[in-house]
């Protein structure tokens, strides 16, 4: 008898046309499903305060409002409360103290150099040089192998004591105001310095701008 179906596996037929190996790409949405999607999501949009479920148009309009009132007066409740607490910024200290005279041989001291300035110690007494320079305010670094403070920025130079020599800084670096305490220590303020401007009085002898010892 001959082989049927049920007596079997299968065996191809020789000289069969091979099935054609089903497709990976993603199948291809049809137009109409596309525009009913995009029709759920506006409509998903223009319903957004009901729920899902349609609004009427008056309804809607109200929630709206209601909406925009109440983002107002949050906006302004923020605000408010904004005011107390004003964005500060947290300056170090501008008076302080450095120690004792007897702390500072002779010469530059950089002990300070995170505060701006630099105590220079000398036979008269003791000034502090304000680390700004006075071109257009760069910090000049202090050059123990050369003696002299030079501008990173456009190259001027300043002796040991702060007078400018060369470069394009118009004048010698400020010193800040300094005295002493009740204790004898050293204090310091930046906030009121000593200028020489060219061709001027130098506000460097002046009481204030440095310490007799
Ligand atoms: S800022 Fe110092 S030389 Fe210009």
């Amino acid at each position: 008898m001959p082989n049927t179906e049920s007596d079997g596996p299968k065996q191809p037929k020789t000289g069969a046309t091979p099935r054609a190996a089903p497709s990976r790409r993603t199948p291809r949405v049809p137009a109409k499903v596309q525009e009913k999607s995009k029709a759920g999501l506006v409509s998903r949009i223009l319903n957004i305060f009901g729920n899902g479920a349609p609004v009427d148009p008056a309804k809607r309009r109200r929630r709206t409002v209601q909406a925009l009132v109440a983002g107002f007066l949050g906006i302004n409740l923020f605000m408010f409360l904004r005011f107390f607490f004003p964005r500060t910024l947290f300056e170090p200290k501008t008076l302080f103290r450095i120690g004792y005279p007897s702390d500072f041989g002779y010469g530059v001291d950089t002990k300070f150099q995170k505060r701006r300035i630099w105590v220079v110690r000398d036979a008269e007494g003791l000034f502090v040089v304000y680390a700004r320079c006075t071109h257009l305010g760069c910090t000049p670094d202090w050059k123990p192998s050369e003696n002299k403070f030079k501008c990173p920025c456009h190259g001027s130079g300043y002796d040991s004591m702060g007078i400018n020599f060369e470069g394009p800084a118009p004048r010698p670096l400020d010193r800040a105001k300094v005295e002493l305490d009740a204790e004898g220590q050293v204090v310091v303020d930046t906030s009121v310095l000593y200028e020489w401007p060219k061709g001027m009085r130098s506000e460097f002898r002046d009481p204030g701008a440095f310490l007799q010892l």
